[in-house]
């Protein structure tokens, strides 16, 4: 389909606050801290940071690619690009669609956890330092099957109300106003924090490495929140470069959009894991750890109620931008796949989640005995997704670009057609999606695993 005729992004800008919008989200904020935490720290933040490196970024920037060539959804841009009779590379498309739908069925939930606390936050229910008082609020909260189900039903209506606007008037347009505010705030924070007694502790928590900490399944984590923090492997970023214009330089907006999205995740961590020792919490303290922490910090500062209030605001509306994107793996699906009206598609895919999402929103009160493999569907969804089918999209999107696709059209389409002068760059992100990422990945997975 010729670009005009889709809907799609309007400027470079535009472009960047949206991709960004879809990196930037709970994951900073809530996941990064908390796997950091209960991961040792500096060691699994180094490993973090070479999965993004060496593997999240070239996968990025090839399932861009394969998105604008397409110019279609997840599954049928393999369709578009694959060789003739290949057929079975749809699959990955479908499997995208599929980890979108799991991830949204747990991501809603911690969303409708920080709308919760906006409330909270106003009212002053959570203005405390003590990690016991912090403590009982925060269970309070998931273990009541009735808030917990309508604060996710709020986050999918709303979401839903977006997306139904379509990628220019919905998406484009409130990502643009929301990822700026969001580091002025993260800014605050980290200041306050550091300027707390005990922040150096906090500080050699997160930038000393302790490598005795480190493990097959530490290092499948850190893999896994790479692909999970830059929405890899499972269509977002594919739908999404069928969105940019054709003279975006793809490489080069792929990079600003992880260093700005790693730049957030640690301005997160700064500001938290000083607190964390301040105020005697305990780093592994997992998906409460953010929920608990960020009002010790606030409760401690002049003006803590509003700015509290206004973190927490933000917080959801960067989980908006990521959660935006993720229901446009399916929406586009159905739309461009079954002729669905873009109401109707983005209806369906709510319904969908919302009956997804019952069991994880429930696990940790009405369906906390649902349990497969010892984890409950709050775990599991999250487990599977990450650490499972993203990791598993990212390989199948390396060897079809590195063996299939080839080294050609990867130049055509990564240069502009030549209008770009980044051959040696293109021909490194060949050589990574070739080789090292996909047999990486395989190795971690396995291992974390114990497949092997
Ligand atoms: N990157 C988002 C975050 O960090 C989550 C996400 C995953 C979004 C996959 C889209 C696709 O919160």
């Amino acid at each position: 389909m010729a670009q005009s005729d889709r809907d799609g992004f309007t400027s470079a800008f535009g472009v960047l606050v949206a991709t960004l919008g879809s990196a930037v989200g709970l994951g900073n904020i809530w996941k990064f801290p908390s796997l950091t935490g209960a991961n040792g720290g500096a060691g699994f933040l180094l490993l973090y940071l070479a999965s993004t490196v060496l593997v999240g970024l070239p996968v990025m920037i090839v399932e861009t690619m394969l998105g604008r060539t397409a110019r279609a959804n997840a599954v049928t841009s393999f369709e578009t690009v694959a060789p003739d009779g290949q057929w079975w590379w749809k699959g990955i498309g479908w499997m995208g669609f599929a980890a979108s739908l799991f991830i949204l069925a747990f991501y809603s939930e911690v969303a409708g956890w920080v709308y919760a606390y906006i409330f909270k936050a106003m009212s002053g229910e959570i203005a405390t330092v003590d990690p016991k008082v912090a403590g009982r609020a925060f269970d309070g909260l998931v273990s009541d099957p009735v808030g917990s189900l309508t604060w996710q039903w709020v986050v999918l209506v709303l979401c839903g109300g977006i997306i139904m606007f379509g990628v220019s008037k919905g998406i484009e347009a409130v990502t643009r106003k929301l990822v700026p505010l969001l580091f002025i705030l993260l800014l605050v924070l980290c200041g306050r924090s550091l300027t707390l007694p005990g922040a150096t502790q906090g500080l050699a928590f997160l930038f000393s490495p302790d490598f005795s900490k480190i493990t097959p399944v530490v290092i499948m984590t850190a893999l896994g929140l790479a692909f999970f923090k830059l929405s890899l492997g499972m269509g977002t970023m594919l739908t999404y470069g069928s969105y940019f214009p054709d003279d975006q330089n793809i490489p080069a907006t792929t990079t600003r959009v992880m260093l700005a999205d790693l730049s957030v995740s640690l301005l997160a961590g700064i500001a938290i894991f000083p607190a964390v020792f301040a105020f005697g919490f305990e780093p592994a303290a997992g998906p409460s750890l953010v929920f608990m922490i960020i009002p010790a910090v606030f409760t401690s500062m002049p003006g803590g109620t509003v700015f509290m209030t206004i973190f927490f605001l933000l917080t959801a509306i960067a989980s908006i931008g990521a959660m935006l994107s993720l229901l446009e793996v399916p929406v586009a699906v159905l739309c461009e796949r079954y002729g669905m009206k873009r109401g109707t598609a983005s209806l369906c895919t709510i319904l969908a989640i919302a009956l997804l999402g019952l069991p994880a929103a429930l696990s940790h009160s009405a369906a906390a005995h649902l349990t497969l493999f010892g984890l409950n569907a709050f775990d599991l969804y999250d487990f599977l997704s990450s650490n499972v089918l993203m990791p598993v999209g990212g390989i199948l999107i390396c060897l079809f670009v590195g063996w299939v696709y080839g080294l050609p059209e990867l130049e055509r389409h990564l240069s502009n057609n030549g209008d770009l002068r980044n051959r040696p760059l293109i021909r490194g992100v060949f050589l990574l999606v070739r080789y090292i990422a996909p047999l990486s990945i395989a190795v971690i997975l396995l291992n974390g695993l114990k497949l092997l």
